[in-house]
């Protein structure tokens, strides 16, 4: 096993109001990216990282850690994170850990469980929380309930997940970096048959989506995660 990391971060994070995407905007003195890139590179089975980029957006972050290359990000999270397998696997890596350049809380231990459950087997293995509050389908003017959602078996995806990078690719490509289905990686194994496995999350694990999550981070980032 060869593993190396993906990392998109090409997004330009319209939800955040901020003239800079997110994962440029600084914490501690340093960009959101550069705390993701920390936390994926304490495990030491990750060799390499490929973070794709918005080639105009490159120059908001000029020093790139070691064992850290950037590759030009697409259109969608999707192509974005293709870009990277492809990286990965022209320079003879055979596994892939799909990571969000946005979520830089990720505890180690975390980090280690999907490595682990994600390197066993083709199906691979990503990062997810079952579901605690209860779900409510809206009506079409999305303002009225029009029904509970049972929440049994619900899970919520996070990142890391890792898979085996030629079966990726294919399925990728199989689904279409444009199918709006292809959410995370784990659709798009799903869409070609693949059952991954679910390995516990944990709530510490934010995408930063708003401006008020930059607060939490900021909190959890002063602590020891683990
Ligand atoms: O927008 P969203 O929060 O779903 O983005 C998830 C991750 O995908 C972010 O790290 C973002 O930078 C990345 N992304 C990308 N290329 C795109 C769109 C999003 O790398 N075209």
């Amino acid at each position: 096993i060869k593993l190396a990391a993906v990392v998109p971060a090409a997004g330009t994070g319209s939800r955040m109001q901020s003239e800079q995407p997110k994962q440029f905007i600084e914490i501690q003195s340093q960009p959101i990216l550069s705390h993701t890139l920390a936390a994926i590179q304490r495990a030491p089975q990750v060799q390499r990282v490929f973070v794709a980029v918005n080639p105009t957006a490159i120059n908001l972050y000029p020093r790139w850690p070691e064992a850290v290359e950037t590759v030009s990000g697409g259109e969608s999270r999707a192509e974005s994170v293709l870009m990277g397998l492809k990286e990965a696997a022209r320079q003879g890596f055979s596994h892939a850990l799909v990571h969000d350049a946005a979520r830089p809380c990720l505890p180690l231990s975390v980090l280690l469980d999907v490595i682990e459950q994600g390197t066993l087997q083709d199906q691979g293995a990503i990062v997810a929380l079952p579901v605690r509050d209860t779900l409510k389908r809206a009506q079409a003017d999305s303002l009225t309930i029009s029904s509970t959602v049972s929440r049994e078996r619900l899970w919520q995806a996070q990142t890391p997940q890792v898979f085996a990078i030629k079966p990726l690719i294919a399925a990728i490509n199989k689904m279409g970096v444009a199918h709006p289905g292809l959410t995370d990686e784990a659709s798009a194994m799903e869409f070609a048959g693949y059952q991954p496995r679910l390995v516990m999350g944990s709530y510490k694990n934010i995408k930063v989506t708003f401006p008020e999550d930059i607060e939490l981070v900021s909190y959890y980032l002063n602590e020891e995660i683990n």
